[in-house]
C-alpha cells in the first residue's frame, strides 16, 4: 500500500492473552477504560469495522466523526463515513488530526502496519474470546508511557494504560 500522511492511532482494550471480543462484544465493563476512550476520541474521526458498529451500545458515538469499514460497494450507515476498502478509509480520513482505529480485530490487523501510535489498556488477566490483537513487536513499537491501575471494585483483574509509538 502506498504512503500517506494520515496521523493513525489505534486503541484498544487487551487481555493477557491477545483476547479483544466474544460474540461480537466486550470482554468486561471497564468505566476508566470508557472514559480514557472518550477523552482520547472526542472530535476526532473513529475508523471501524462494520461489526464493531453494530456492537456498539450507542451509534454513532457522539460527537465524533464515524468512518465504518464494509465490503459491500454503496452501503450507507445514516450519520457516518464509509470507506469500501483500508486504501479508500485512508484516503477519507482527516488530514489536520490524529484518526482512532477502533476495532475491530480484522480492521486492527489490518491498520498495525500503518499506525504511528498505540493506546493499549492492558488488562492482566486471560480471557476466552473469538477475536485477537496481532502481537506487538518492541522491535517496532516503543512503550513511552505506562499508568499502571489497581482493581477499583468493579472488576476482578488490575489494567495499565499503555502507549507506544512506533519507532521503524
Ligand atoms: N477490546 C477492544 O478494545 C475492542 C474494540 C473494538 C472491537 N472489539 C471486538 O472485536 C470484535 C469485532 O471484530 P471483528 O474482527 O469480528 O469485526 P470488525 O473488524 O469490527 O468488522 C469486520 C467487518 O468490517 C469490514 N471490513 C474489514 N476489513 C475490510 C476491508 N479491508 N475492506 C472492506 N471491508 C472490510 C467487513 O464488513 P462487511 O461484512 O460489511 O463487508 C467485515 O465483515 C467484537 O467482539 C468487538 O467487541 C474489541
Amino acid at each position: 500500500m502506498k504512503k500517506y500522511d494520515k496521523k493513525i492511532s489505534i486503541i484498544v482494550a487487551i487481555a493477557s492473552n491477545y483476547a479483544i471480543g466474544k460474540d461480537n462484544d466486550l470482554l468486561w465493563h471497564i468505566s476508566k477504560d470508557l472514559k480514557r476512550f472518550k477523552v482520547l476520541t472526542e472530535g476526532h474521526y473513529i475508523v471501524m469495522g462494520k461489526r464493531t458498529y453494530f456492537s456498539l451500545p450507542k451509534r454513532p458515538l457522539p460527537k465524533r466523526t464515524s468512518l465504518i469499514i464494509t465490503d459491500i460497494q454503496g452501503e450507507v450507515i445514516d450519520n457516518c463515513l464509509m470507506a469500501y476498502s483500508i486504501e479508500d478509509a485512508m484516503n477519507k480520513m482527516d488530514s489536520s488530526k490524529e484518526n482512532f482505529i477502533i476495532g475491530g480485530g480484522s480492521v486492527y490487523k489490518q491498520f498495525m502496519p500503518l499506525a504511528d501510535k498505540l493506546y493499549i489498556t492492558r488488562v492482566h488477566k486471560d480471557f476466552d474470546a473469538d477475536t485477537f490483537f496481532p502481537k506487538i513487536s518492541l522491535d517496532e513499537w516503543k512503550l513511552i508511557s505506562k499508568v499502571d491501575v489497581k482493581d477499583d471494585d468493579q472488576n476482578d483483574f488490575d489494567y495499565s494504560f499503555e502507549e507506544y509509538i512506533r519507532i521503524r
